[in-house]
Parts: C-alpha cells; structure tokens; sequence
C-alpha cells in the first residue's frame, strides 16, 4: 500500500465495532441460554475466528442477519458445548486463545487449539500457569508453553490468582473457569486491565465483584442470552484522532465511541500533549460509556506516561508515538513491557519504522523516548504484519514528505478491513 501526504482532514466517521466485547459477545453468548442478539459486532479476522471456534462445538451463530454486524447466538447454556469436530483454530487472535482457554480448561472434553505463525510464538504461560493451578490439564505441544495446546477438561477448583501482569486476557481466562470452579475464584492484577468482561459476564447473570484490582467470580449455573450493541472500538478511533491532530486544518467528528475509563488513556494522554478533542453527547450503551469524539489539529508538546495508565491505552501506543514523532519536545512511554508480546514486538518493530521515516525515537526495556519535532519523510515500512503496526504507519504517512509504502499492509483485516478506504474518504489531498 502506498500513501501519499494529505494536505488535511476532514468529515465524519463511525468505526468499526469494539473488538474486545465482540469476542466476549460471542463467547458469553455460547454460553448462556437462550439467543443473543448483538449488533455492531466487528466483522474482521480475529473475531471470526472466535465464531469459528465456536460453531466447532456446536453453537449455531448466524452472521449479518438483517444488516452487517448483526447477529445472533444460539447458546448451548454453560454445560452444552460439544467436543469439537476438529482442531481449534484462533487465527492470529491473542483473546480468543487466552479467553477461550479458561473457558475449554472446565469442559467435559478434550480440545486442541491452534493458530497462525505470529500467534504461536506469542506467550501462553501467563494463562497456562493460573489454570494448573485451578487444577486444569494444559499442555503445550512443543513444551514451549506457545500454542498449539492440548486441553483436556476436568474439574476445576477456586483459587486466588496474583497476576504479575495487569492483563484483561489472563483475568477473563481465569474468570471464565471460574464460572465451572467449585467455589470462589479470584484475580488480583498489579493495575486495572479492561474490564468489559467484568461488565459483560454480570448482564449475562455471573456473580461478580470487583474490589479495587482484585476481581473474583462465584461459580454460576446458568447464565441468560443477552440484546448486545457495541460501541466503536477506541482502539480503531485512535488512527483518526491521531491523524486530525497531526494534519493542518483537520477537523473530524468520530461518533459512537466506546470510552470505558479502562480503555481511555489515548485521551487523557492527547489532552496533556495539548489536543483539541472535544467529547460530545456522552451515553451508555449496554452497559459501556459512549460517546462522539470532535478532533481538531493541534500543536502537540512531549510528555512522560506510564504506570497505571498504560494498560489504559496499551494497544494506542504504536500511534501515540506517531503523535509523539510530531510534538514538540520529548515523550517518554515507560512500564509498557506488555508491547512486547503484542502481534509483534511494538517497541522495536515501531522503533523501526518511525526511524525509516526520519524520527528521533530510543527503544527501551519498557517504551521508546522519542524526541520530536524532526521533519519526517516517506520510506518504505516493516510491518511484521501487525495490523496496529500498520495503521500507526499510514497515520504517520499523511503527515510526512513524500510517498509511504507500508508493507504487508492488509494485515489491518485483523481488526478492521475496511480502514485504508475509510482513511481516503476523509483525507483531503
Ligand atoms: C484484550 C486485551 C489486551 C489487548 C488486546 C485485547 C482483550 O491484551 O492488548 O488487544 O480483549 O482482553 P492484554 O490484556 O493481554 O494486555
């Protein structure tokens, strides 16, 4: 994909649907009783992986129904997955494995998951080991705790897990076998993760609590089908602010974002560095905060962020330093190992690419410093086929001198498919 520089940006957008509680829509809505019905789902690879792994074991999902992103669950009820017809396979999706995990660990079968080549070299022991400990059988197959994973389920005991990563996979994986556990199950993390399964699995029935970072979950015997309508996804949003915030004479209205407190660093970061981004109409929608986002061009200055606001906007940092690249002055993203492990390795595989286009940018053990400001230019980008990767990029790309190339560029299917056509329609050459 080549991109060339836009002299502005303007118009309005809906994203795509929140590919968080997309998943965990499908996932509860196997579980419960009854049919959910849910709109705004995010049709793009890893969520489809997810209905796949599903109808695997039996559960009928009818997709784009009465129009795209409205569909409907036949759940099976807790006890009525079937052991599945073949091998589970999620694709390039960290949440479908991890969540799914939890969920397999507990059933009356034994299953197998695996995924794409990015996938399996990603960590599994930050689950695997909180489920052994509930007494689940999990195995990787190459004992190099990656998938594939064989599972086979068992009784599950409660237990109460310190999690030495604020993780929204590792706590839903744990709260979802704690859904089969005979008694109480809980996690406590080192900071707030998302928590739109906490949200989710309570309007489903699940007996949850939450106690400042710790979650704990009381077996349940039923959960009940569920009318779901998701928000955009924050994540997906964070390519237009960031690109009206960076090109001259921008401004974009991005209507119905989700804008849970657990998921809305991005803004509260783009404020310190001195953005105009105005929240209107501010709602709930089951059971999430909504809202529309007005952003205008804006004269970004550095700044330092970490701590328990990174999990917070942990998948907008590859974009946060595209902003950072801009502002004036040095920004400092510290405490984001997590990056890491992501679709790719976010810190140098970002490192890399803003380099090529001529920014300042120091990778570190946990962030970048990126010292802003440079004039940036074109290059040919290295995506690694990380969809936020090469979202980021193509951001990056409108404000530079020159033509951009971003390489393996369809990768943003992952997330969402239809992103370059929606990034035209509102730039203005
Ligand atoms: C997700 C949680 C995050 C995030 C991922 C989706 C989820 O991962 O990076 O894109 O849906 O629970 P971690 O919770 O492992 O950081």
């Amino acid at each position: 994909m080549r991109l060339n520089p836009a002299s502005s940006l303007r118009g309005e957008i809906t994203v795509p649907g929140d590919k968080s509680i997309s998943h965990r829509s499908i996932m509860f809505g196997s579980l419960a009783k009854g049919t959910t019905e849910i709109d705004g789902f995010l049709n793009a690879a890893d969520c489809l992986s997810t209905i796949a792994c599903f109808r695997r074991m039996g559960v009928r999902v009818e997709e784009n129904v009465l129009r795209p992103g409205h569909v409907l669950v036949h759940g099976l009820g807790l006890r009525g997955l079937h052991a599945p017809d073949g091998i589970l396979d999620v694709g390039d999706s960290g949440t479908t494995a991890r969540l799914i995990s939890g969920i397999l660990s507990a059933q009356n079968f034994t299953s197998r998951l695996t995924g794409d080549e990015l996938i399996q070299k990603r960590p599994m022991k930050r689950i695997m080991t909180p489920l052994s400990a509930m007494g689940a059988r999990i195995a990787s197959d190459r004992g190099n705790d990656c998938l594939p994973l064989t599972i086979e389920g068992c009784r599950l005991r409660g237990t109460h897990y310190d999690s030495p990563v604020a993780s929204a996979q590792v706590k839903s994986s744990i709260l979802l076998a704690g859904l089969y556990a005979d008694g109480e199950t809980s996690v406590t993390e080192p900071t707030v993760s998302r928590d739109h399964t906490e949200r989710m699995l309570s309007a489903f029935g699940a007996d949850l609590q939450t106690a400042g970072t710790t979650v704990s979950i009381r077996p349940a015997d039923e959960l009940h089908a569920q009318k779901i309508l998701v928000p955009g996804d924050i994540s997906s949003a964070a390519y237009f602010i960031t690109a009206s915030l960076i090109t001259p004479n921008a401004e974009v209205l991005i209507r119905n974002v989700g804008i849970n407190p657990t998921r809305d660093g991005i803004l509260r970061v783009y404020k310190r560095m001195g953005a105009h981004i105005t929240v209107l109409n501010p709602r709930e929608s089951s059971g999430e905060p909504v809202a529309d986002l007005l952003v205008r061009s804006s004269h970004l200055s550095g700044t330092e962020m970490g701590g328990a606001e990174i999990p917070t906007m942990i998948d907008e940092l590859p974009v946060i330093a595209v902003a950072a690249a801009f502002a004036e002055g040095t920004t400092v993203i510290r405490d984001a190992a997590e990056l890491k492990v992501k679709e790719s390795d976010r810190i140098a595989v970002m490192t890399a690419a803003l380099t090529a286009m001529g920014a300042d940018v120091t990778p570190t053990d946990d962030g970048m410093i990126i010292r802003g400001g440079k004039m940036l230019h074109g290059a040919a980008v290295e995506t690694r086929k990380d969809h936020r990767i090469a979202m980021s990029c193509a951001v990056a790309a409108l404000a530079v001198s020159g033509e951009t190339e971003i390489l393996d560029a369809e990768c943003v299917d992952i997330s969402y498919p239809e992103f370059y056509r929606d990034l035209k329609r509102l730039t203005v050459q």
